[in-house]
């Protein structure tokens, strides 16, 4: 099948209480290994592009990549999609390109700032038959170019989404419940330690996903910053020379939860990236007289497939869903 937009996932997910994982791509290795995962489980996906990847891998590449993937496994319903537009110029320049969904976030504008941006996007998109994601409160961590200090974050006001969500026609909305980006998503102070000495950190603002969920009913919400930073792989990157101390993420059950509510997309990129950065230098320790990139990025993208299929079936929910 073509790339598909995500209203059909969605509202299957929503009625059946699972989320659409939504991998952020940078290269091909990335999207095999995420795409061999929706393949062997039968889940459908979302594949992520952000500015950033596409500065690094151009938008043609990223394109063509993602094509291949739609041909290779047919029967998978795959959605490509902005992550974090920052502009109504990228976000067109997406539209045009090929993208089947875009996120316009203004999310660290005032709020009429952000419903007008948002309604620029909405207006192009929908007359090319393309959905946005929006989103209303601040996580931590960088963005893209934007970096919102610790501190700084503010969770969603429930109270605010009917307005936003109805003044600009938005399709799914993310919201700020306590995920923030990157690998290191709670400072030490903030966790208590389990018996193992591994942080543990404080629950999501499920109250919030409530209270937004009451006044959005039946609407698709997506959470931003959701890798969990397996500890495997964090002690696989310190023992093979890497330097990544108390990196933490968001516990797997506390996703599970969300999925099972009203949340649809669940975005994950620093997974992909331990996932390969710890193979890949545990590859070079075992192997140091190997040069060939084949021999180390092999590893790797099994290593991404693995870990996309465990989150399929243990935490989104999404497998034998196509
Ligand atoms: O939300 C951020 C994503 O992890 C993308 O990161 O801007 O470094 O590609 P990036
Ligand atoms: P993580 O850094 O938690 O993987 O979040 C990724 C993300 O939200 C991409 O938009
Ligand atoms: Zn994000």
């Amino acid at each position: 099948m073509p790339l598909v937009t995500t209203t059909e996932m969605f509202k299957k997910a929503y009625d059946g209480g699972y989320a659409i994982g939504a991998f952020n791509v940078n290269n091909m290795e990335i999207v095999q290994g995420i795409t061999e995962a929706c393949q062997e489980t039968h889940s459908p996906v979302i594949l992520q592009v952000s500015k950033g990847a596409r500065a690094y891998a151009n938008h043609t590449y990223l394109i063509k990549l993602v094509e291949a993937a739609v041909i290779e496994n047919p029967e998978i319903p795959i959605a490509l999609h902005l992550d974090h537009g920052d502009s109504f110029e990228l976000c067109k320049s997406c539209i045009d390109g090929g993208f089947t969904s875009v996120m316009i976030d203004m999310s660290s504008r005032p709020f009429e700032e952000n419903i007008e941006e948002t309604k620029k996007v909405v207006e192009y998109a929908h007359a090319h038959g393309v959905v946005v994601e929006a989103e209303l409160g601040t996580l931590e961590g960088v963005e893209d170019e934007v970096v919102v200090e610790a501190g700084q974050a503010s969770y969603t006001r429930p109270e605010e989404v009917e307005e936003f969500v109805t003044r600009t026609g938005c399709d799914s909305l993310a919201i700020a419940i306590g995920t923030s980006h990157g690998a290191y998503k709670f400072r030490p102070e903030q966790c208590t330690r389990n018996e193992k000495g591994i942080l543990v950190p404080p629950p999501l603002r499920f109250d919030v996903l409530e209270e937004v969920s009451k006044r959005l009913p039946g609407f698709p919400i997506v959470l931003h910053g959701s890798s969990s930073v397996p500890q495997d792989f964090v002690a696989m990157v310190n023992q093979y020379g890497g330097n990544m101390p108390d990196a933490i993420g968001i516990p797997e059950e506390q996703l599970r939860k969300a999925a099972a509510m009203s949340v649809c997309k669940i975005n994950i990129d620093s997974d992909i990236r331990l996932a390969m950065t710890a193979n890949i230098r545990k590859h070079f320790a075992e192997h140091p007289e190997h040069f060939d990139p084949r021999q180390y990025l092999k590893p790797a993208r099994a290593a991404v497939k693995e870990m996309v299929a465990h989150k399929i079936i243990n935490v989104l929910g999404s497998n034998d869903k196509i």
